[in-house]
C-alpha cells in the first residue's frame, strides 16, 4: 500500500486489510509505504489513527518508510493511492513485472477509471472518506485474493 507520505492512506490501507486477511486466517504480508521520505520513522497522523480507532482498527504502532526497490521484488501487487504516486512508483520499476504488480488501488472497485483516494492531509475532513473508499478497496481484494 503506497501514498506519498507514508502516514495518512496507506497506514489506513495496509491497516484494513491486514485486519480483513486477518479474520480470514490468511497469512498474507501486507505493509505499507510512501514515494517520499518526508515523514520516515513517524507514526500516522492522528487523524488517520483516529479514524482507524472509530472502526476499530489500532494502526499507532505503524512506522513510515520510504517505498524500495526491494519491495518491487518482494511484494507480489503494489497497490497506490493516485495517480502521482503510479507514476512515482512505476519510475521506480526496472522490468515489465514489477510495472505490471503496479495497481491503482480504486481500479480494483471501478475498472479502468483511475479514481484517485484523496489526499486528505491539507485538509480537516476527508479521513473517513479515504477510510470508506479503503475498506471498499480492500474488500475488493479479499474477494479477489482469498
Ligand atoms: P499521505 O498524505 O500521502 O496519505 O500519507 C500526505 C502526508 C504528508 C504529506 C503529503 C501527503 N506532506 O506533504 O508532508
Amino acid at each position: 500500500m503506497v501514498c506519498l507520505g507514508n502516514i495518512c492512506r496507506s497506514p489506513l490501507a495496509e491497516g484494513i486489510l491486514k485486519a480483513k486477511a486477518d479474520a480470514l486466517g490468511l497469512n498474507w504480508q501486507v505493509d505499507s509505504a510512501g514515494t517520499s521520505s518526508y515523514h520516515n520513522s513517524e507514526p500516522p497522523d492522528r487523524r488517520s489513527v483516529e479514524v482507524g480507532g472509530n472502526h476499530g482498527l489500532d494502526i499507532s504502532g505503524q512506522r513510515s518508510r520510504q517505498i524500495t526497490q526491494q519491495d518491487l521484488i518482494e511484494f507480489d501487487v503494489i497497490y497506490v493511492m493516485d495517480e502521482s504516486n503510479y507514476r512515482n512508483v512505476l519510475d521506480l520499476c526496472t522490468d515489465a513485472l514489477q510495472e505490471s504488480k503496479v495497481v491503482m488501488i480504486m481500479n480494483v472497485v471501478e475498472q479502468n477509471k483511475n479514481i484517485n483516494v484523496p489526499d486528505p492531509y491539507w485538509g480537516n475532513n476527508g479521513f473517513e472518506n479515504v477510510y470508506q473508499m479503503l475498506n471498499k478497496a480492500c474488500t475488493a481484494i479479499l474477494e479477489k485474493y482469498k
